[in-house]
């Protein structure tokens, strides 16, 4: 049986994208896959040293890539805002925009600038405004497209509308999960919007399932007994990263995607194997909690989507 590869991604020249947290892990990939293909790529990270690092491992690999860096903090919204001033007024338009940044579990809560639980706050609630503040320059390209990056974590995840930013009690993995979820609820409800309105713009979910990345190996528990455990069993229970971008590669660039899907493995459980269509559990189907999302995250963000159309 043939697999999706990088290999199969069509010529990118002409195209601009934008990576969020490409200096590590899935997104190193992601833009690097994009970049090898034409592609213009703008790292957006939130630390330059670790984004020039990043370009430089990207141009060793093609050297005839173009790619810049540029600060991105998501868990600042002024950084989002800045970000995204400067892509719309140094690049007339944007043809990827892959979200995929993120942070997991972090055993206590944790504040973004603007106050939000870390995990809610740069994982949903920066890409969310992102993508709002991008939507001129996105609307601006000929077939603009957003991929979101979620998690097999969405699965048993719920959205605590009662408590959103985990102020009254935090508890590490339900907020990941909720994240996740949102990451989810976002993509699609994005993907409606559109198809709603008549627009150009595809909206499609993507996750990597379980990647050897840093998210993991710095996550919870790594010290001690379990670091040593996961440092051995790690590289071979999980995928390799360059495999865990292989969704979001496919959902970034495969032509024969409309909106609204959600690419994953094709392995068990969907935590190893190459590009495939995997289905979002019913409840980030549904309708009625992305709504209430959208709602809280504009409210929260203070971004309010242009049409669409
Ligand atoms: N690895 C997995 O098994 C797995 C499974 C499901 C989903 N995911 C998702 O895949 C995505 C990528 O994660 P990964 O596995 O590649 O982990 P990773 O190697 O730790 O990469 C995460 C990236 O996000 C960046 N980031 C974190 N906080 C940020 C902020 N406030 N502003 C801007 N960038 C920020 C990190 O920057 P720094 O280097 O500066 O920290 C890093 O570049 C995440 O959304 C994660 O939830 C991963």
């Amino acid at each position: 049986m043939s697999h999706w590869t990088t290999q199969q991604i069509e010529s990118q020249k002409g195209r601009t994208a934008v990576v969020t947290g490409a200096n590590s892990g899935i997104g190193l990939h992601t833009a690097s896959g994009l970049a090898g293909v034409g592609a213009h790529v703008i790292l957006a990270c939130r630390d330059t040293s670790k984004a020039a690092a990043a370009a430089e491992i990207i141009l060793a690999k093609h050297p005839s890539a173009s790619v810049a860096i540029a600060t991105l903090d998501l868990a600042s919204l002024a950084s989002v805002r800045e970000f995204a001033e400067q892509i719309c007024s140094n690049h007339g338009q944007l043809d990827i925009l892959v979200n995929n940044a993120g942070v997991m579990a972090y055993p206590t809560r944790r504040a973004t600038a603007d106050g939000f639980e870390m995990q809610f706050g740069t994982n949903h609630l920066g890409h969310f405004a992102l993508t709002g503040l991008l939507m001129p320059a996105l609307l601006a390209a000929p077939s603009p497209r957003v991929v979101t990056v979620s998690s097999i974590a969405h699965k048993p995840g719920r959205i605590h509308f009662d408590d959103i930013n985990w102020e009254h009690q935090y508890a590490a993995w339900p907020a990941y999960q909720q994240s996740k979820l949102a990451n989810l609820l976002f993509a699609l409800e994005l993907y409606r919007r559109a198809e709603q309105s008549g627009s150009k713009l595809i909206s499609v979910a993507a996750h990597p399932g379980v990647s050897y990345t840093n998210i993991v190996k710095n996550g919870p528990g790594a010290n001690g007994l379990k670091a040593t455990v996961l440092g051995l069993l790690g590289p071979v229970i999980m995928q390799p990263d360059w495999q865990g971008a292989l969704p979001s590669l496919f959902a970034a660039t495969d032509n024969g995607l409309n909106g609204g899907e959600y690419i994953g493995p094709d392995g068990w459980l969907e935590w190893r194997g190459y590009p495939t269509l995997v289905k979002p559990e019913p409840h980030a189907l549904d309708e009625v909690s992305a709504l209430q999302l959208w709602d809280i995250s504009e409210s929260l963000t203070g971004v309010t989507y242009p049409p669409l159309a």
